[in-house]
This record gives structure tokens, C-alpha cells and sequence, in this order.
């Protein structure tokens, strides 16, 4: 089938403004978008840029938005596009290095706000056991390859830059339920402020687009509880 894939393009070296430029793809309905924007940029147009490495939703370097919503291109098929139009554009709340790629250096500096490493204190001599039942309390948050869809399609974020966002909490949220964790209380403090845990409003926006299909909200709500609970009332 012939589609068009109508992609944002913006060299902020040389473009005056942001334009969109409409391609023209042969493309097979189980193909991904990805496989779409690499034929482009292997045929038709070699200055379009975007990333991408593994090219099977691990490294989550492919997020961008697609049809309005954000998602990896290399786990969005064109049959899943629901039109012979398919619009590409880059992640929304980040700057715009280079047409699809996006400043994300504010997002990894949110997520190594909350230190998303093991804080597991005197190593023992054998290794650090852990029960099935304390494992199930990490849930899927362990899921999470930092692709940033989550964050971009955040209300909040892009209303408030301060606000930490849904993937640095999620990061947060694995290491205060994991019970090998040493700093649960420092973590829940960290959190326990108003561009912290309180800022998010139940949008819910993170937990649809999120490619790992980890329930982001409810991770946050969570953790909010589990402030409530160990640290007393909180303003929220
Ligand atoms: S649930 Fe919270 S973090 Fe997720 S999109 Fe809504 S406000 Fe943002
Ligand atoms: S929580 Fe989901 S959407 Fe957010 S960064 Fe992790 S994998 Fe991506
Ligand atoms: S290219 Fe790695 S997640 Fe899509």
C-alpha cells in the first residue's frame, strides 16, 4: 500500500520556522513507522533525522509522536495508524534539536534527580536475597527503558517545568518498593513536595501512551499513599 507520512522537519541551524514535508512510502500494513522513516532517509531523504538503535522497544531512542499521540516507532504499525496519513512529529515538551530528535537532557537529569540506583548499603557475603513477594511490590516498574513518551504526554509537565514528571517517579517508585533499598524514607522525602509527587493530577495521560504498558498512574498514587502512611499528612 502507498501512504504518506507527513514528518516535522526543523534545522534550527538553518530553518527560519518549523514545516512539515509529505513523503510518499510504499509500506506493508505490519510494517512499523520506523521501517517507513528508515526508507525515507535511505531513499528519499537523507537530511531527515531521527534516533533509533535496537529497533524492538528495549532502547526506547525511537519515541516521537505519531497521529497526535506519543509512541516508538519501532512498535507503531501502519495498520494501527487507522489512515492512509500518517502524521510524524517530534516528542512534545522538549526542545527541538533536529526535525524528530529532541533535547533530552532535562528529562535524564529529573530521573538521576531521584538516584535510580540500588542504595543497598554493606554488601553481605552471599547475594542480596529477595522473595517472590517482595519482588511482586516492584511490579512492572522494572519495565520501564526511559523513552520519555510518558513525560512528553504529561499536562503537567508541559505546564510545569519544576514538576519531576511520570518516568523519574516511576524510576523513584521502583527503588522505595524494592526491599534490598536502604533509603525508603530519604527517597519518600525527596518526593513529599509540590513540584514532586503532589503535582501530578490523575491525567492518566502517562499510563495510555506508555509502550511498556506499566500503570505509571497508579505507581504515583502509590507512592503518594505510602507518604501519607510513613511520613504523616502532606499538603496535597
Ligand atoms: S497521571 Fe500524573 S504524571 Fe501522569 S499524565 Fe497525569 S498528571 Fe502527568
Ligand atoms: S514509564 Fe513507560 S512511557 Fe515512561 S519512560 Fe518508562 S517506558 Fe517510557
Ligand atoms: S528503536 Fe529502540 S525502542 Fe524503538
Amino acid at each position: 500500500m502507498k501512504i504518506i507520512l507527513r514528518v516535522f522537519r526543523f534545522d534550527p541551524s538553518v530553518d527560519e520556522a518549523p514545516y512539515y514535508r509529505n513523503y510518499s512510502v510504499q509500506a506493508e500494513p505490519y510494517e512499523r513507522v520506523l521501517d517507513c522513516l528508515n526508507r525515507i532517509k535511505w531513499e528519499q531523504d537523507g537530511t531527515l533525522a531521527y534516533r533509533m538503535s535496537c529497533a524492538h522497544g528495549v532502547c526506547g531512542s525511537d519515541a516521537m509522536k505519531i497521529n497526535g499521540r506519543c509512541a516508538l516507532a519501532c512498535q507503531k504499525l501502519v495498520r494501527d495508524c487507522e489512515a492512509d496519513l500518517i502524521l510524524v512529529e517530534p516528542l512534545p515538551s522538549f526542545t527541538v534539536l533536529k526535525d524528530l530528535i529532541v533535547d533530552l537532557n532535562p528529562f535524564f537529569d529529573k530521573v538521576n534527580f531521584v538516584h535510580p540506583f540500588l542504595y543497598a548499603g554493606t554488601p553481605p557475603e552471599k547475594e542480596r536475597l529477595q522473595s517472590p513477594e517482595e519482588r511482586k511490590k516492584m511490579g512492572e516498574s522494572i519495565r520501564c527503558i526511559l523513552c520519555a513518551c510518558c513525560t512528553a504526554a504529561c499536562p503537567v509537565v508541559n505546564e510545569n517545568e519544576n514538576f519531576l514528571g511520570p518516568a523519574p517517579l516511576v524510576q523513584a517508585f521502583r527503588r522505595i518498593f524494592d526491599s534490598r533499598d536502604t533509603q525508603k524514607i530519604e527517597r519518600l522525602d525527596q518526593l513529599d513536595v509540590e513540584d514532586g509527587v503532589w503535582a501530578c493530577l490523575n491525567h492518566y495521560e502517562c499510563t495510555r501512551v506508555c509502550p511498556k504498558e506499566i500503570p505509571v498512574t497508579k505507581y504515583i498514587n502509590t507512592i503518594k499513599r505510602e507518604i501519607k502512611k510513613i511520613l504523616g499528612p502532606s499538603p496535597e
